[in-house]
């Protein structure tokens, strides 16, 4: 076999080992091939390229849809399986560590074959269709993460959004694997790829305590390490008190810390500041969307040398003289659990992406004359989801008799 043809029957190995992982989607990849609800339609997705986004393209094709996938970050994309997906004739974009204006090129060019449908992770395909003037004619989009759909509703509230897009990130389904036990796990194995450190005996702080910090959180609790928690809201900072963490401010938690992972969705959250006050051999890892958690441009203005690459995709830093820090930046600051690691395990990816396949028939059908705006998953697909996970697990449950539906009805107040 010549190298690229070994390249790609290793991403094609892969995509068959996810696939393993993935019976609901599967399910669904079956059902679809048999009804083809996605016949003669285009769908455009900008998502990791991963083994797992390799099995939904699949079931999007099984559907009758012509497909393109481009990267939804230059530092995720798993090239082997964008090898196999070529040599299976799909439209593939994007290659691990492209710059950013290869990137925005891949983005431009799925845009301009005129998609019926987007799938997005991180907003990136929309906010270029709604660049355009007009903006381009899509039956609708779906979201897949918390920072896209913080985008997506600015668009609404500006009065620009010109499609329905759906909420697949908030889908019950998708939040609770992919945010909590998908980013959870999979956060701390990046961050153990490249460090191959021990996290017991270590401080780990999490700054952010919402669906993926608390799911970071508890995963580095049990694996020994003590957890300390920064978040500005009240609520979520008294719920990992009561959790049992340590709660403070980012700068005091700085001088604590051994180990810091942003997750928060927001900007400049580790800065010079906090930077100053750390401890020799600090490791800073981002497993937000975007590399912004991270103030790289306050590192870099404080060090004083260019950076190090100490391992692959660790640069380390030195910072003061008296005597000097040395802060270990893992992954450029970029999504850690896809930059360093492989992301979310396929049976997480298997719910979030049995909910964009069945988004995507949704917007085909009835969803796609939904009024312009941010939309959710329909119930009846979130629970269709739970019971296919639920058949594929072999778990029965119990149905409420009808004297139980009737008293759940009928109660009122004497
Ligand atoms: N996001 C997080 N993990 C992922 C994965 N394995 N595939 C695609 N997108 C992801």
């Amino acid at each position: 076999m010549t190298d690229s043809a070994t390249h790609a029957a290793e991403g094609q190995a892969r995509i068959e080992w996810a696939d393993g992982q993935m019976p609901v989607l599967r399910s669904i990849r079956e059902r679809f091939a048999t009804e083809r609800p996605l016949d003669g339609l285009t769908v455009a997705a900008c998502l990791h390229i991963t083994a797992e986004t390799a099995n939904l393209v699949l079931a999007l094709g099984a559907g009758g849809a012509r497909v393109a996938l481009c990267a939804a970050n230059p530092l995720s994309t798993q090239d082997d399986v964008a090898a196999a997906l070529t040599a299976a004739d799909i439209t593939v974009r994007g290659s691990r560590g492209e710059d950013l204006d290869a990137y925005a090129a891949d983005v431009a060019e799925l845009v301009a074959l005129r998609p019926d449908i987007t799938l997005d992770d991180g907003a990136d395909l929309l906010a270029v269709v709604h660049a355009m003037t007009p903006p381009g004619k899509l039956l609708g989009g779906t979201e897949e993460t918390t920072t896209g759909l913080l985008r997506v509703r600015a668009l609404q509230d500006e009065g620009r959004l010109a499609c329905p897009v759906i909420a697949v990130n908030e889908a019950r389904t998708e939040r609770l694997f992919n945010d909590h036990y998908g980013t959870g796990q999979s956060a701390l194995d990046g961050i153990l790829r490249a460090t191959n450190l021990l996290l017991a005996g270590k401080t780990l702080v999490v700054l952010g305590h919402g669906v993926t910090g608390k799911g970071i959180a508890a995963r580095a609790r049990g694996a020994g390490a003590q957890v300390i928690v920064c978040e500005v809201d009240p609520m979520r900072a008294l719920e990992a008190r009561m959790e049992g963490f340590e709660v403070m401010p980012a700068l005091d938690a700085a001088a604590r810390g051994d180990l810091f992972v942003t997750v928060t969705g927001a900007q400049r959250v580790l800065t010079g500041e906090h930077f100053a006050r750390m401890r020799d051999g600090a490791v800073l890892a981002n497993a937000g969307h975007f590399d912004v958690e991270i103030a790289l441009d306050d590192l870099r203005a404080l060090a004083s040398a260019p950076p190090r690459d100490v391992l692959p995709l660790v640069q380390r830093y030195e910072i003061g003289s008296d005597p000097p820090a040395h802060l270990n930046l893992l992954a450029q600051g970029r999504v850690v659990n896809l930059a360093a690691g492989r992301g979310h395990p396929a049976e997480v990816m298997d719910m979030s992406f049995a909910n964009q396949a069945l988004a995507a028939e949704h917007l085909a059908g009835d969803g796609g004359r939904l009024p312009a705006g941010v939309h959710p998953v329909p119930e009846a697909i979130d629970r269709e989801i739970a019971r296919l996970k639920l058949a594929s697990l072999g778990v029965g449950i119990d149905a409420l008799t009808p004297e139980q539906s009737e008293y759940l009805r009928g109660w009122t107040a004497h």
